[in-house]
């Protein structure tokens, strides 16, 4: 018989929970609520910005302070607070990939280090590209100036990307149209260019590698769509240098796909791609919203930066969100969270966390390559409020599993009209209630309900959420959202001991395409050595014939 692993900090710390965590599970936030009428102000931070402050409302999770406090032992058993100073040091905590993770870095400002530099040059950089085409003085292949960008990239080259500029409509520069393409269907880039005028697109090609067969191959096609459509004679090269730039850390492959090395924006392999919308990667919010607005999106995340580097603990925002979802997946036992923003412009915000967290947590292997003791990343989905109310809230409330959810809410509205969003923010308040507090039996009979349909009419309530109140959405405090969540994850990371910042598990799945490649185009045939699985080759057939 194995004798049990010696305890460690850590093992009493996360021992200590899961008896409190049974101790706790029969109590009903009802109960918490009405034992501890100061509970709000208890559970709950502000952080106060050059742009209005930042509320963060954690008192409707199924905590008490006693579990916050054996939650922060954790947290210190965890080592939280050091792993963030080794990354904040530039070490090397990437370590299956030998790289630092220095996304902060590229929201400094400051600083004399080659880092610094890097980061200065690629800033300075975007700033006269942005300039070149407001002015109009950047000029395409029959002379026309640029009227729309198309930012061709997947994953960390295009969500952060596309969900700030969407998130950013009240800031957007009125002489320039930004559009995505992402996917390999053609249906995602085709009835795009339909709509586009060749003469006046400029394409970005957002690659950190520069092989990602989505983005290239919807290069390729970018660039045949411009060369079928311009005046006969000229060359490729003049097409390249005149409608594309390059956001890669690959130069070589981007000079070999044919764009001018003038063009090329290099950005160094310590930003991890889901990490990247700070580097040249967000050159198409900046193009959106104009350079000074992409400066504020940067200067609010740095803001952030320096409350998770300095807060204590009890205090820190980003530990504070980190340690719930822990509580939640680990000693509650939920298996999703959702992010529920009640402000249509953030509606793709969930998209976004679905790479972010999923790409960074969703592993079950340790930093010592040993398997994981207990779960780790939630299913991470979401849509914007009131929408929700209308398609998943029947869940929430009587599906009898918790579903943690994050609220994010504007005291002032991005586009307001007369009355909305007052009502908009009731709905986001009375969901969070309603589904911590519910609706008793007794309520409903209450609620003169006949006693046949009594049953239907009960909601159990005790459904966590945390609140977040922003004063308004503008580019700092979109940074400062961003950079919570960034450094929430990384603190979840280090509670787990997982390396955030690799994403091995995308592999596999993309090696297995190339082999089957061959096999949809009809260059390969089946036979009955080819080493496939009866349905995939059943598929091909299918599909083949
Ligand atoms: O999804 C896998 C991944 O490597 C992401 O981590 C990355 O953001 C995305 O593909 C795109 O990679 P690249 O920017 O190199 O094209």
């Amino acid at each position: 018989m194995n004798s049990p692993p010696a305890a460690t900090p850590f093992s009493l710390a996360w021992q200590a929970l899961a008896e409190h965590a049974a101790l706790l599970r029969p109590r009903h936030l009802r109960e918490l609520f009405a034992e501890a009428p100061d509970r709000f102000l208890a559970l709950s931070l502000t952080l106060s910005g050059k742009e209005g402050s930042l509320l963060l409302d954690f008192s409707k999770q199924r905590i008490t302070a006693e579990t916050l406090s054996l939650l922060h032992n954790l947290a210190r058993a965890a080592a939280v607070e050091s792993w963030r100073d080794r990354m904040a040091a530039g070490e090397t905590i990437n370590h299956t990939e030998g790289r630092a993770a220095m996304h902060m870095a590229l929201r400094a400002k400051e600083g004399n280090s080659a880092i610094a530099r890097e980061v200065a040059s690629n800033l300075a950089r975007m700033k006269a590209l942005c300039a070149a085409l407001h002015s109009r003085q950047w000029r395409g292949m029959s002379g026309e100036y640029i009227t729309d960008v198309v930012n061709l990239g997947i994953g960390g080259s295009d969500l952060g990307p596309r969900m700030a500029t969407r998130a950013l409509a009240a800031f957007q520069h009125p002489d320039i149209r930004v559009h995505f393409a992402a996917n390999i269907d053609g249906a995602d880039l085709a009835p795009l260019l339909a709509r586009l005028n060749p003469r006046s697109t400029f394409f970005i090609v957002t690659s950190k590698t520069f092989t990602t067969e989505e983005t290239i191959t919807n290069a390729r096609a970018a660039r045949d769509w411009l060369s079928a459509h311009l005046p006969g004679g000229e060359s490729e090269k003049t097409l390249l240098a005149r409608h594309f730039i390059a956001v890669t850390s690959n130069r070589a492959a981007a000079e070999t796909f044919g764009i001018p090395s003038g063009q090329i924006f290099t950005f160094s392999d310590w930003a991890g791609g889901r990490f990247s919308l700070w580097s040249p990667v967000g050159l198409a919010i900046a193009l959106a919203t104009g350079f000074s607005n992409f400066e504020a999106l940067l200067a609010g995340a740095h803001a952030l930066d320096q409350h998770f580097l300095t807060a204590p603990l009890p205090e820190n925002l980003p530990i504070t969100l980190a340690l719930m979802y822990v509580w939640n997946v680990n000693f509650i036992g939920a298996a999703s969270h959702a992010i529920i923003p009640y402000s249509q412009s953030l509606e793709l915000f969930p998209a976004y966390l679905q790479q972010l967290e999923m790409e960074s947590l969703g592993k079950s292997v340790d930093r010592q390559g040993l398997p994981l003791a207990h779960k780790s990343c939630p299913i991470i989905w979401g849509s914007p409020g009131t929408l929700g109310q209308h398609s998943f809230s029947q869940l929430l409330h009587q599906g009898g599993q918790p579903i943690p959810c994050d609220f994010i809410l504007l005291e002032h509205a991005d586009f307001p009209l007369p009355g909305h969003h007052a009502r908009l923010v009731a709905n986001a308040l009375a969901q969070s209630a309603a589904l911590a507090f519910g609706q008793t039996l007794a309520e409903a009979k209450a609620a003169d309900i006949p006693d046949s349909l009594l049953p239907y009419r009960v909601f159990p309530g005790n459904q966590p959420s945390t609140t977040l109140l922003l004063e308004r959405l503008t580019p700092y405090t979109l940074g400062q959202l961003l950079a919570l969540y960034e450094h929430k994850v990384f603190a979840v990371g280090a509670l787990w001991n997982l390396n955030i910042f690799d994403q091995w598990g995308v592999e596999l799945g993309k090696n297995m395409a190339k082999k089957l490649q061959p096999f949809l185009e009809a260059e390969a045939h089946l036979s009955d050595n080819d080493g496939l699985d009866a349905s995939t080759r059943g598929l091909i057939a299918a599909f083949t014939k």
